[in-house]
């Protein structure tokens, strides 16, 4: 393209802009998750009464693009042993369960102390304490000190500490194993340059932008990065 076609094309990327700033392309693109999430179906009442709950206290829980995404690869992989970093009050982990083959169980790692009670209500609730384990403590901590192998790990935690559970994620997966890591998009600002994301964002941003490096040509790691959601990146151990 010549600098005058480049100069072209960015006018005509403005002029796609409405009154609020907000480009033909976002408008579409916030449509289509409103269809994609017009076509899914009711979930289980307790679970659909958690995820209300999650909304109604402003817990971030998995959005329902990703729900659907956990629950097909859970359904294609069945799991015996799960592993997910980042509880909350449960909402994902008694999901996942729903989707596990019989027998399958999920320990799940939390760090909030306010949380933590509220999960455990949750797992009791559902009727899945003797399918669920919570770990309480910091995430690298707790991986640290796991041993055996788990056929999937949900990572789901702090962004910006994806980058230090890396190693222990990999030691832990099974041959095999899929890695499924959340919010690996940061709403679009992983493609931004370092210093047009707000100032507080920049270290998380950088060290995503490492994280996703490090996936992509991680020796034993297979993986693909989705935008899906807030995005997320699957890998495989291979
Ligand atoms: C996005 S929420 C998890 C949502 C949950 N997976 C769901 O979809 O229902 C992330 C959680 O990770 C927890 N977390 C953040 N850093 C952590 C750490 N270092 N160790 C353990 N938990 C951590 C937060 O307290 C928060 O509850």
């Amino acid at each position: 393209m010549t600098r005058k076609g480049l100069c072209n094309f960015s006018t005509a990327l403005f002029a796609a802009e409405d009154m609020e700033g907000r480009s033909d392309t976002m408008v579409r693109d916030e449509r289509l998750t409103t269809y994609i999430r017009s076509l899914e179906g009711p979930e289980d009442p307790v679970i659909e009464q958690i995820e209300q709950e999650a909304a109604e206290t402003y817990v971030p829980i998995i959005r329902k693009e990703t729900q659907s995404f956990l629950k097909t690869l859970l359904m294609i992989k069945q799991p015996s042993r799960v592993l997910e970093i980042g509880t909350a009050i449960g909402f994902s982990a008694i999901l996942m369960s729903e989707y596990m083959p019989e027998g399958g169980q999920i320990i799940t790692v939390e760090k909030y102390e306010k949380r933590i009670p509220i999960a455990r209500e949750n797992f009791r609730r559902a009727g899945k304490e003797g399918q669920i384990t919570l770990i309480e403590g910091d995430a690298l901590a707790v991986m640290q000190a796991l041993d055996g192998s788990f056929d999937l790990i949900f990572m789901d935690a702090a962004k910006g500490q994806y980058i230090r559970y890396l190693p222990e994620a990999v030691r832990l997966l099974s041959d095999g194993g899929v890695l499924v890591s959340d919010n690996v998009l940061q709403d679009g600002d992983v493609i931004e340059s370092r210093f047009a994301v707000e100032r507080r964002n920049r270290t998380i941003h950088s060290r995503m932008r490492e994280y996703l490096y490090e996936l992509k040509h991680h020796e034993r790691l297979l993986t693909s990065i989705l935008p899906l959601g807030d995005g997320v990146a699957l890998s495989v151990k291979c």
